[in-house]
C-alpha cells in the first residue's frame, strides 16, 4: 500500500477514532477500525522467543537461546536465523509486532537484563540486533528494537533519569539504534521507562523528534514500554506513537481526542502517528485477510539445538594425561554430573520475555541420552535457588479426575466459581490481569506424599490460605518484599511464605495421597497476577548432598559439574547485587575438582560470574541459558560431535573490584544515574586501565588452533589470511580493532578443514591503524597497509 493510499486513509478517520486507535483495546492489542479494513494489530514479547498474548504453560511457544548467547555467535547468519524463526512464531501464533530484539548495552555486569541484551559493544550490537530484525521482517512481522534508549539497568528503571553527555550517549548508546535503523529500518520501536537527560523517554522531542525521526529519517512506530506513559500533551508532542497497553492510558478514553479539538496537540502531529500506526499495519498484512500458518516448530528443534551450541564458549581447556580436557571420549565407562542447574537448568531469564517452550532438555537428560553405554550418576550437589522447588507435575493429581496437575478455580466476590482448568504445577502467571470478573483463585490437587515432616510454601502477594486433607495449615496475608516498585514486581521477586505440615496417616487417601487446597486473594488484580506453590519433604541438607557429591565424582572417569545463576538471580526489574554463583556452588566445583582432576564446569548463567576457581579446573565451558534444546546442546559439544563456537561478548572480570561499572554506578542517586564512565564500559575500559580481566571480550577457544597469516587493510575492508594448525576442522571469529581509540571496528565467521589456510574480508570504517586477532586481549598481527 503506498503511501498516498495509507494518508488517504488516515482522512477517513475521525480525530476520536484517529485517537482511539493510539492506545491500546487492551493489554496486548489495537482496536480494530473496520470502517478502513483495518484489523487488529496484535503485540507480543520478547527476546527469547514469541510468547503470545497469554501467559500459560499449555500455550507453548519456541525457547531459543537467550540474546548473549546469540551475540556470543558472533554471527550475522545465525541471527538472521533467530530472527526467521520469531517471524515464523508470529505468524503461527497471530502476532504482528514482537516486541524484540533488546539493544541495551551492557554496561555492568551488575544490570538485571544483562541477559536479554547482547554485548557490551556498541558494533557487536548493531550487527547482531539488524539481522535479528530482518529475520523477524523477512516473515512480515514488525521487529521493535528496546528500550530507546538508556535502559541498561533495572534499579528504580522506571524513573532514573540517566545523565549522559552527548558523545558517550551517541557513540555507546544510541548508536546500536542508529545502525540497526541503517542496516534494517525496524517498523517499530519501544520507547523506554527510564528519563535522559532530564526528560523521560516517552515525552524525549530531542532524542525522539530531533534524533530518531529528525536526524535518522526513521518512519516506524515509536510504542512505549508498558505503562510509560505519563501524560497526554508532553507525550504526544514528544514523538510518541502508541500509549500501551490499554485499555486505560493517559490518551484513552477520549482524552487524546478532545486535546486536539481544543488545539492543545495539533491534528497534524495526530495524523502523523496514525499515519505512522497505518504504514506499519499495511507492511504486517493487517489490511488483508489473516493467515494463520501452522508451521510445525518440530523442526526448529535442530536448528536452535545447533546456535545454542554455536553460542557455547570454551572459556578454558587445560592439556590433562597428554590431551586438552575437552572433549570427553564418548567411551567414557563412568561419568558422574554434578549440580543442581544439571537437572532444574536455567533456560530464561525473569521478568517479561519468558515463553513457555514445549519442553526443557536438560544437562543430565541429553548427556544420558548422548551416552546410552555409560553409567552416568547423578549428584544435585547444592541448591541456589532461593524459592522451594516446585512440585513434580507427576506427584499432584487433579480431583476432578482430569489427570496430573493443579486444578485452578477463577471465584468471583461471592466465592462462586466462574471457571476451571487444569494447569501445570509451575509458577502461574496473568500478564495483563486475571480474567474478567475474578476476584481471588483456588488451587487444588491431590499430592502423593509420605507420612512424616513436610515443607510447603506459598508465593505471591496477597491472602493466603491452606489445607492439607481439610485441616487449614496457613492463614496468612504475604506482602511483598522491599525495595521492588515495579509493574512486574510480583513475577520478579515474589515473597514466599512457608510453612511446616506433618502429615498423618488419616491425612492420605487410599492411593497415598493428601488433599492439598490453595486459596489465594491477590493484593492487587491491576498489572500482573502471579502465585506458586513449592514443597520438599524434609530439611534440605547442603552438606550431606555435598558428601554424595564427592563420593560419585571420586569414582567417576570424569566430573561435569554444572553451576550456574537462574532467573531469580538474573531478572528483569531488578539489578544484580552479587557477582557470585549464588549458594554454596564455589565450593561445590573446588572440592570436586580436589577429588577428581578430571573435572569440567559447565556455566549456566547468562551474565558474568566472578570464578575464584577458575585456575584450579582443567575445562570450563560457559553455555549462557541454553534454550529448549540445552541440554543436548551440551552432549554435542562436551563430547566434541560440534565445536563450541561462541566468543565472549562481554568482558568478565576476574574480581569484583575491577569492574569498570560497579554496582553503586547502577543505583540511582536522588533519581539520577550518571554515565561517568563516558565510554570506558567493558573491554575499552580495562584497556584504558591495564587491568587484565579473567576472559577477555572475544575470548572462546575452539577445539582446533588457528595461526593468523596475515591481514591487509584497504579502504573499508581488512582482508585477513588464517591457518587452522589443528587436526580437526573448526570455526574462527576473525575480530579486528582500531587501534586508536581502541575499538571493535569489524569481524567475521570462517570455516576451515584442518590445515587449511583460509581468507576472509571484514568490513571496517576506514582510517586509522587496525590490529587483528582472537579477542581484545589476544591480537596476532597488525594490518599492513593502514595509514
Ligand atoms: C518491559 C518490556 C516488555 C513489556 C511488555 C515491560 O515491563 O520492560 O520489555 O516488552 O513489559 O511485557
Amino acid at each position: 500500500m503506498d503511501e498516498a493510499k495509507l494518508r488517504s486513509l488516515v482522512a477517513k478517520l475521525t480525530v476520536a477514532d484517529k485517537a482511539r486507535l493510539l492506545t491500546g483495546a487492551d493489554f496486548w492489542s489495537l482496536p480494530p477500525m473496520s470502517q478502513i479494513g483495518l484489523r487488529s494489530l496484535v503485540f507480543s514479547d520478547g527476546p527469547n522467543g514469541v510468547r503470545g498474548t497469554v501467559w500459560d504453560e499449555r500455550d507453548t511457544s519456541l525457547l531459543l537461546p537467550v540474546a548473549s548467547a546469540l551475540a556470543a555467535t558472533w554471527d550475522r547468519a545465525a541471527a538472521r536465523t533467530v530472527g526467521e524463526l520469531f517471524g515464523d512464531e508470529a505468524r503461527r501464533r497471530g502476532v504482528h509486532v514482537v516486541l524484540a530484539p533488546t539493544v541495551n548495552v551492557h554496561r555492568s555486569p551488575f544490570g538485571g537484563r544483562h541477559f536479554e541484551n547482547f554485548s557490551e559493544d556498541p558494533l557487536l550490537i548493531a550487527e547482531v540486533g539488524a539481522e535479528v530484525v530482518a529475520g523477524i521482517q523477512s516473515r512480515g512481522v514488525a521487529a521493535t528494537p528496546k528500550h530507546y534508549v538508556a535502559n541498561d539497568s533495572e534499579t528504580e528503571r522506571l524513573s532514573y533519569d540517566a545523565v549522559i553527555d552527548e558523545q558517550t550517549l551517541r557513540e555507546v548508546y544510541l548508536k546500536p539504534f542508529e545502525r540497526i535503523i541503517a542496516k534494517s529500518s525496524p517498523w517499530a520501536l519501544m520507547a523506554a521507562y527510564n528519563s535522559v537527560n532530564g526528560h523521560t523517554m516517552t515525552e524525549n522531542s530531542l532524542l525522539v523528534n530531533d534524533i530518531l525521526k529528525g536526524e535518522w529519517g526513521w518512519d516506524g512506530v515509536l510504542v512505549s514500554d508498558w505503562l510509560a506513559t505519563r501524560s497526554l500533551r508532553a507525550a504526544a508532542l514528544g514523538g510518541l506513537d502508541l500509549a500501551m497497553p490499554g485499555p486505560k492510558s493517559p490518551w484513552s478514553g477520549g482524552k487524546l481526542a478532545e486535546a486536539v479539538e481544543q488545539g492543545e496537540v495539533p491534528e497534524e502531529v495526530l495524523d502523523d502517528k496514525v499515519l505512522r500506526v497505518l504504514r506499519l499495519a499495511a507492511r504486517v498484512g493487517a489490511f488483508e485477510d489473516p493467515v494463520v500458518e501452522g508451521g510445525p516448530p518440530e523442526q526448529a528443534r535442530p536448528v536452535i539445538r545447533s546456535l545454542a551450541a554455536q553460542g557455547f564458549v570454551l572459556l578454558r581447556n587445560e592439556v590433562v594425561d597428554s590431551a586438552p580436557m575437552l572433549p570427553i571420549d564418548p567411551k567414557v565407562a563412568k561419568l558422574a554430573v554434578i549440580g543442581d542447574s544439571a537437572m532444574v537448568p536455567a533456560v530464561q531469564g525473569g521478568g517479561s520475555s519468558h515463553v513457555s517452550p514445549p519442553h526443557v532438555i536438560t544437562p543430565l537428560e541429553g548427556l544420558r541420552a548422548a551416552l546410552p553405554e555409560a553409567d552416568v550418576v547423578y549428584q544435585r550437589g547444592v541448591r541456589h535457588r532461593r524459592l522451594l522447588d516446585v512440585v513434580p507435575r507427576a506427584e499432584i493429581f487433579d480431583p476432578a479426575g482430569e489427570g496430573d496437575g493443579i486444578r485452578v478455580e477463577y471465584l468471583d466476590g461471592a466465592g462462586q466459581v466462574l471457571s476451571s482448568e487444569l494447569r501445570g504445577t509451575e509458577r502461574l502467571v496473568w500478564l495483563g490481569g486475571l480474567p474478567s470478573g475474578t476476584k481471588s483463585l483456588r488451587l487444588r490437587g491431590n499430592l502423593v506424599a509420605e507420612v512424616g515432616e513436610h515443607v510447603f510454601g506459598v508465593n505471591g502477594t496477597g491472602h493466603f490460605r491452606v489445607e492439607v486433607s481439610g485441616r487449614e495449615v496457613l492463614a496468612a496475608d504475604v506482602t511483598s518484599v522491599d525495595g521492588i516498585d515495579d509493574p512486574l514486581g510480583d513475577m520478579v521477586e515474589p515473597p514466599e511464605q512457608r510453612f511446616d505440615v506433618v502429615l498423618v496417616e488419616s491425612d492420605l487417601d487410599g492411593t497415598g495421597r493428601a488433599a492439598l487446597t490453595v486459596e489465594f486473594t491477590p493484593q492487587s488484580l491491576d498489572m500482573l497476577v502471579a502465585v506458586g506453590i513449592g514443597h520438599r519433604t524434609q530439611e534440605w541438607d547442603d552438606a550431606s548432598q555435598l558428601a554424595a557429591a564427592l563420593a560419585v565424582a571420586r569414582e567417576s572417569d570424569v566430573a561435569v559439574v554444572v553451576v550456574g545463576t537462574n532467573d531469580e538471580v538474573e531478572s528483569e526489574g531488578r539489578d544484580r547485587t552479587s557477582l557470585d554463583l549464588p549458594g554454596a556452588q564455589n565450593e561445590l566445583v573446588r572440592r570436586v575438582a580436589a577429588v577428581n582432576p578430571r573435572t569440567v564446569v559447565v556455566v549456566n548463567a547468562a551474565s558474568p560470574v566472578v570464578m575464584p576457581w577458575v585456575g584450579e579446573v582443567p575445562a570450563v565451558l560457559w553455555t549462557w541459558f541454553g534454550s529448549q534444546e540445552y541440554g543436548d546442546a551440551l552432549a554435542d559439544v562436551l563430547l566434541g560431535l560440534v565445536e563450541p563456537g561462541g566468543r565472549l561478548p562481554t568482558t568478565f572480570p576476574a574480581e569484583l573490584a575491577d569492574v569498570p561499572v560497579p554496582l553503586p554506578a547502577v543505583q540511582p542517586v536522588d533519581g539520577e544515574l550518571h554515565y561517568s564512565e563516558g565510554s570506558l564500559i567493558g573491554y575499552r575500559a580495562y584497556a584504558d586501565r591495564g587491568v587484565r580481566p579473567a576472559f577477555h571480550f572475544g575470548h572462546g577457544l575452539g577445539y582446533t588452533t588457528w595461526d593468523y597469516v596475515e591481514a591487509v587493510a584497504d579502504g573499508d575492508v581488512v582482508r585477513v589470511k588464517l591457518c587452522n594448525t589443528g587436526d580437526r576442522p573448526g570455526r574462527e571469529v576473525v575480530q579486528v580493532y582500531a587501534v586508536e581509540p581502541f575499538r571493535l571496528a569489524g569481524f567475521a565467521v570462517v570455516a576451515a578443514e584442518a590445515g587449511a589456510e583460509v581468507s576472509v574480508v571484514v568490513d571496517v570504517e576506514p582510517g586509522g591503524e587496525f590490529v587483528v586477532g582472537r579477542s581484545a586481549g589476544d591480537l596476532r598481527i597488525s594490518a599492513t597497509g593502514t595509514s
